[in-house]
């Protein structure tokens, strides 16, 4: 039953029939809500305030207005009923189509129906589950894996299962995807933020915080903005030094760094040394979903103490057995790897040569920096009219006078596709005054 409600009181807000088992605990204690008004009044709320957010975003430019699709999200599509060279999507070694990846997901949707019908926890678990964290441990060189909804859901549902309180320490880059910010966020941890990659004065933290009951450090293994890599080695072993947990958010490093796509544990041979790596099914590997590799304690502890894990449905068996087959195309295919970096070399020097500023980046993630937003923008916008989608990024994703385009290089890019991208950045770049 509901507990009663009351006018002025404060209220569970989550059903608490049913058998009080751990997790049911777990989920109500602390899940409350001020009524304002008696129940069984219902009272169309005033949205006005709604209205007028929406319209100062709107002042300011700063509406999402994202295109749409009308074909698979490959490197030659339809975008707003044009077509289009996508060099926008996180499709990095184009497996969203690849045919035994779709025919897996066609194969366990036929055999087990379109959806899980539980949270995992429950009575959501197919064997196919199982077979795809298998499959990733495989891969990753690791004892366990354990997949989530979403790289997201890993985040906001890990971190906050790692420190218990302010006897405890969160050290993040600051340019930490925002995943990671929002499970920051939901700890009662200290935190502490260090200038991006740099390794002396993420010391700097360690050392004053010395004495923190846990301490744990969480970086971005490629940072999406800029196309950098994090000095994992380094960062580990003065992780080590003061004995704090590492996680690393690998979301654009798996099935694009390290050996095969391994991903940046593999990339600076740190096997057995990062206690925690996250990522994504969603970018390089095509289909979506969130990854955990590590010991199997983490594994064990991540699926009792994850609420994101624990309280949402798991994901379709489609998406399960598309997963495993697109851990497999990685391991027996790596001519898409070899392919997204020829790709990414090629690209990378040819703008260089136009005399563009590709930033820092070592990565297929290869921002064309611009500055002044208004020039993204332009710059983007030339772009798109000449059929090539690369978005603009601009404050607040980065700084006011950092806005930049950014392309990512996907494998399934071919040489005359690259050239002809080439010769609209020429025109473009000359249009706006960058080149
Ligand atoms: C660094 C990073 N971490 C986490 C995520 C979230 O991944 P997912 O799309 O699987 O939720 C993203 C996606 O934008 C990301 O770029």
């Amino acid at each position: 039953m509901w507990a009663r409600p009351s006018p002025d009181e404060t209220i569970p807000i989550i059903r608490i029939d049913g058998p009080s088992d751990h997790l049911l605990m777990t989920v109500c204690n602390g899940a409350k809500q001020h009524v304002e008004q008696p129940l069984g009044i219902t009272m169309a709320g005033d949205l006005s305030w709604m209205e007028e957010r929406y319209a100062h975003l709107e002042e300011q430019s700063l509406l999402w207005q994202p295109p749409t699709l009308e074909s698979a999200n490959t490197p030659r599509c339809t975008m707003d009923g044009k077509p289009t060279i996508m060099l926008s999507a996180n499709n990095y070694l184009n497996l969203t189509t690849h045919p035994k990846v779709v025919e897996a997901s066609i194969a366990a949707t036929r055999k087990y129906g379109a959806g899980s019908g539980s949270v995992r926890a429950i009575a959501g678990t197919m064997d196919i589950h199982l077979e795809a964290e298998d499959k990733v441990a495989e891969f990753k060189g690791v004892e366990s894996s354990l997949i989530y909804s979403a790289g997201y859901t890993a985040n906001v549902g890990l971190i906050p299962s790692l420190v218990q309180g302010k006897q405890d320490i969160i050290i993040s880059d600051e340019l930490n995807h925002g995943s990671i910010i929002d499970g920051v966020r939901l700890t009662k941890a200290q935190r502490a933020v260090f200038p991006h990659n740099d390794m002396g004065a993420f010391e700097q933290v360690l050392r004053e915080n010395q004495d923190a009951e846990r301490k744990l450090v969480i970086v971005d293994g490629v940072f999406s903005m800029d196309g950098d890599i994090c000095p994992l080695g380094e960062l580990t072993a003065l992780a080590e030094e003061y004995n704090a947990m590492v996680m690393v958010d690998d979301c654009h490093g798996e099935g694009v760094l390290g050996d095969g796509g391994r991903g940046i544990v593999d990339h600076f041979k740190l096997q057995g040394r990062v206690d925690f790596e996250v990522g994504s099914f969603s970018k390089a590997l095509g289909v979506q979903g969130g990854i955990l590799a590590g010991k199997e304690i983490v594994r064990k502890h991540a699926l009792n103490h994850s609420r994101s894990w624990l309280l949402s449905g798991s994901q379709p068996p489609g998406v399960a057995a598309a997963q495993k087959a697109a851990v497999e195309v990685l391991m027996d295919e790596p001519e898409h790897h070899a392919r997204l970096w020829e790709n990414t070399e090629y690209f990378r020097t040819e703008m260089q040569s136009l005399g563009f500023d590709t930033g820092v980046s070592t990565t297929p993630i290869i921002p064309v920096m611009c500055g002044e937003s208004s020039v993204a923008k332009g710059l983007s916008n030339a772009m798109l009219k000449q059929g090539v989608m690369a978005g603009a990024i601009v404050f607040p994703m980065v700084a006011r006078d950092k806005a930049r385009v950014r392309t990512q290089m996907s494998a399934g890019l071919s040489r005359e596709d690259l050239d002809e991208v080439l010769r609209i950045f020429e025109s473009a770049g000359k249009e706006v005054g960058l080149i």
